[in-house]
């Protein structure tokens, strides 16, 4: 999701990032060393990232579209990758961009994720990879998915932008296959802008690493002073030390701040709950939802009129997605599908207000808002 954080003029925003003194203190130590660029805070970030998700490797990205590119090249896939078109272009930007071909599958009409039939009936021979989006906070089908990418020898990857911290049966999403995440300001926790990469093959680790930093690797016996040799052509997808020092405060209160959207979205299920036409998000048994964002249906012949009244009201609200990838210009084009169930659900879907402080009262009249404005 790409809403800018900065309009604060609303009564309740959509989203608002949690920054206290402890990042303004970690980011000032940084910019007072003068060691701005890639440097030690990315180790500390990224041991402790990999620590907290449960696998052997995390490298620092300076985003989540940075983390599915590589994630595609460092495994040279060039054939079709299975996805959701439910989801942020990024996505699919990333599979095209990487010279791979993108294979929309249709989701879920309750998570709103891969429907793993959906996905079977794409698989190919020439299908190379499937790629999950764990929606708006929760995990989607990995059981099902994973038994599919490895009865298929397929590469699993989970676009997890949106879900840093959700768990599946106890363990993290982006510990099952390889994880990117995201870091821009909606997320569950962020740099401003940024991303990370986890996996536990450290030949890939290091080749990711490699490819975000120009292909140059450090010499340990350089022949002379300066000396930078590429071993591969790479690109600058480097995080800075500024902005993992910014990351290890995050990652630190990351569990108090989804448990405090838990909370928010367990007023929200309640208030919401007693309105009929609005179908509230649902929390699937041994999925740990963290709420990155929070999402109601209404009829779609409503949800133009109903956007407008909230946002009158003076609440920020949004669409997440709609117009789903595979009916937006580039993709439509290049690669026509039908999938019913996303084209429905894009209709109807809205994002509310959702952040870790958001106040008791905020949601009240959020809700108070609805039940007025749903007829
Ligand atoms: C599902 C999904 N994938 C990828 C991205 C891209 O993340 P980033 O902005 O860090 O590149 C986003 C962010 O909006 C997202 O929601």
């Amino acid at each position: 999701m790409q809403e800018n954080n900065s309009k604060m003029s609303c009564k309740v925003p959509l989203c608002k990032a949690d920054i206290g003194e402890e990042e303004l203190n970690a980011v000032r130590e940084v910019l007072a060393s003068g060691w701005l660029t890639h440097g030690p805070k990315n180790k500390e970030f990224e041991e402790a990232f990999a620590s907290y998700i449960g696998v052997k490797h995390a490298v620092s990205l300076n985003s989540c579209t940075a983390a599915l590119f590589l994630a595609l090249k460092a495994h040279n896939i060039t054939g079709e990758v299975i996805l959701p078109s439910f989801t942020f272009s990024a996505s699919a930007n990333a599979v095209v961009t990487a010279g791979a071909v993108p294979r929309f599958a249709d989701i879920d009409e309750e998570t709103y994720m891969l429907d793993p039939k959906s996905v079977e009936a794409l698989i190919t021979p020439k299908t190379e990879a499937i790629m999950v989006v764990h929606f708006g906070g929760q995990a989607g089908p990995i059981k099902e998915l994973k038994e599919l990418a490895d009865k298929h020898k397929l590469l699993f990857i989970e676009d997890s932008a949106e879900a840093i911290g959700a768990e599946y049966k106890g363990e993290k999403t982006g510990s099952f296959g390889v994880g990117c995440f995201s870091f821009f300001p909606t997320k569950n926790m962020t740099t401003g802008e940024g991303g990370m990469l986890t996996t536990n093959d450290k030949k890939i680790a290091e080749t990711v690493a490699l490819l975000s930093a120009h292909g140059i690797p450090k010499s340990v016996n350089p022949p002379h002073v300066g000396y930078r040799s590429a071993v591969m052509p790479g690109y600058n997808f480097r995080l800075s030390n500024i902005l993992a020092a910014l990351g290890t405060v995050q990652l630190k209160k990351l569990d108090a701040m989804n448990e405090k959207r838990r909370v928010a979205a367990a007023k929200y299920n309640n208030l919401l709950s007693a309105i009929p036409g609005v179908v509230t998000p649902v929390e699937k048994l041994g999925r740990k939802h963290v709420y990155q964002m929070y999402t109601v249906r209404v009829a779609k012949e409503k949800r133009n009129k109903f956007i407008l009244k909230l946002k009158d009201a003076g609440i920020e609200v949004s669409v997440h997605f709609n117009p789903p990838v595979h009916l937006q210009d580039y993709y439509k084009e290049k690669y026509p599908t039908n999938l019913p169930v996303t084209e429905k659900i894009a209709e109807e879907i809205v994002t509310l207000p959702m952040y870790p402080d958001i106040r008791e009262e905020d949601i009240a009249y959020v809700c108070d808002i609805i039940r007025e404005n749903i007829a």
